[in-house]
């Protein structure tokens, strides 16, 4: 019995997490989508060579699928029961959440970013650790040693998600800080992201939620 209440909450816990993350996944595909095809308006001033166009919004295409995938396969109700299903889509997450990370470094290379420096260093860190998450975690299933590729694994979703959270955590910084009055109204960041917050952000969004997952199993352990 309680194991089936901590299913279901499990299970409620992942609906709302897809309701929330499901939007932002859409504008990625589409937005990647029309932008590889060609369209204008949703290239704006990110279209530049060839090369350039295909990297980034091959990113975006391949990044609104990796970003539901990683809820999917974080999801250990779904996991326990369809087995098959974590499988399947792992073997499409690993890959994708490679080709995503490898389009942002490409479009780094190429064009920098809107931010200058600082964020295209972050960014460039983040992809760098995605592509190591991606490459170790199909590694480590192949090699069959399943306690590192859950590691890995763990990694690679929290990366995965991490695109999610830096819209996130604007959304909230604009929120608490617009609600407080105008002269408050987002305070650190401006239009070329060189706000002190816009730079604290490049790296925000995923470091520290990467060292909460490097500690926790310490932690656990030590109870
Ligand atoms: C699941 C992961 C990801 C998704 C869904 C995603 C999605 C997007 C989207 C939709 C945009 C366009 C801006 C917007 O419409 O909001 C964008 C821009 C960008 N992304 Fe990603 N992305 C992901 C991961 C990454 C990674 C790993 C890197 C680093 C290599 C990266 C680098 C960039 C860069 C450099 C830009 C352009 C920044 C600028 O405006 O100058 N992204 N991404």
């Amino acid at each position: 019995m309680q194991a089936r209440s901590r299913t279901i909450w499990a299970l409620l816990g992942l609906g709302l997490l897809l309701l929330a993350v499901q939007e932002f996944s859409w504008h990625a595909m589409w937005r990647g989508l029309y932008g590889l095809g060609g369209d204008a308006a949703t290239q704006g001033r990110l279209v530049g060579t060839a090369t350039s166009d295909l990297a980034i919004f091959g990113h975006m295409l391949a990044g609104g699928v990796v970003t539901i995938l990683a809820v999917v396969q974080w999801a250990g109700p779904l996991r326990r029961r369809w087995p098959r299903l974590h499988r399947i889509s792992g073997r499409i997450l690993a890959p994708l959440a490679l080709l995503t990370a490898l389009g942002g470094l490409i479009y780094i290379a190429l064009r920098g970013t809107i931010g200058g420096p600082v964020m295209s260093v972050g960014f460039a860190f983040y992809g760098l650790l995605m592509a190591l998450a991606a490459v170790q975690t199909i590694r480590n299933a192949l090699a069959r040693d399943y306690h590192r590729h859950r590691r890995w694994g763990l990694r690679l979703i929290v990366l995965a998600l991490g695109s999610w959270i830096y819209r996130l955590h604007y959304g909230l910084w604009f929120g608490i800080t617009c609600s407080m009055g105008e002269a408050t109204c987002r305070l650190g960041s401006r239009a070329d992201f060189s706000g002190l917050f816009d730079q604290i952000q490049v790296f925000a969004f995923y470091l520290p939620y990467l060292l909460v997952l490097e500690w926790w199993p310490v932690r656990k352990s030590s109870d």
